[in-house]
């Protein structure tokens, strides 16, 4: 490829190049120097190698940060969404700065060993899929479209991968939005294997910046 479109950090972290294994020690962590780090990725943009960069895995803080030295600003910050982890707060910072949330795990990664079948699971998405004749899969992803956030969801089967497309031409009614919005929120990937007393992150709240 000459250029690939999008470019991402993909956690506010970094390690020596090379395999890692959690759990991590003092040696496979190095500082994490963000203006470093985009001012490399914006070299990339002027070289004309990305078309866009972005980051994951930013809290609002991170990314008012960023920001504050940032002469490209990311065009998109890739977290978890999904009903069970809504992200309100970093939804209304994004829209203000203009970056494009980008939803992953919009199903809650169920089947993963890190993820949870909490979304999956919800007895809310359940009565609301039953009523309307459709997935909960699609359901999830129909919310998640409705937020105004790319998503990006996984499957190795084809038929799944069908039923994720089909989350256009219908629609969620005001009072299942409500029933959505008022799941109990808990973030699933919570990524506890950047927590180290050797690392930048010595607690959850610290990568998070509170944001958990
Ligand atoms: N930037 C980051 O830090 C970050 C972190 C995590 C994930 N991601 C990316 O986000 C994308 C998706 O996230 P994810 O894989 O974590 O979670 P996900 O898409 O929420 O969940 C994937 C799981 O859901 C199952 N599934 C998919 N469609 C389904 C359906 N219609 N009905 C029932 N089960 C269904 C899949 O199983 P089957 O394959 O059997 O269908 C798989 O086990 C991936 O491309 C991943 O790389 C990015």
């Amino acid at each position: 490829m000459e250029y690939v479109d999008l470019y991402l950090v993909h956690w506010p972290v970094s390690m020596k190049p090379g395999r890692y294994k959690a759990p991590f020690t003092a040696d496979d962590f190095v500082p994490f120097d963000m203006q470093a780090v985009w001012e490399a990725m914006e070299e990339c943009h002027r070289l004309g190698l990305v078309k866009s960069i972005g980051v994951c895995n930013f809290s609002c803080k991170k990314l008012q940060d960023l920001l504050s030295f940032a002469t490209i600003p990311p065009a998109v910050n890739q977290v978890e969404v999904n009903p069970v982890w809504q992200q309100r707060k970093l939804r209304e910072l994004c829209r203000e700065k203009g970056i494009q949330i980008c939803a992953y795990s919009p199903l809650g990664a169920s089947g993963t060993h890190w993820g949870s079948d909490s979304v999956m699971g919800s007895d809310i998405l359940h009565d609301i899929a039953k009523s309307k004749g459709k997935t909960v899969a699609q359901v999830c992803l129909r919310w998640v479209y409705e937020q105004g956030d790319c998503l990006i969801v996984k499957s190795f089967d084809e038929a799944r991968m069908r039923e994720n497309l089909d989350i256009v031409g219908w629609e969620l009614t005001e009072e299942e939005r409500q029933r959505i919005a008022g799941i109990p929120q808990r973030k699933i990937n919570r990524a506890l294997r950047f927590v180290s007393e050797h690392g930048p992150y010595k607690s959850l709240e610290e990568l998070w910046d509170g944001e958990i």
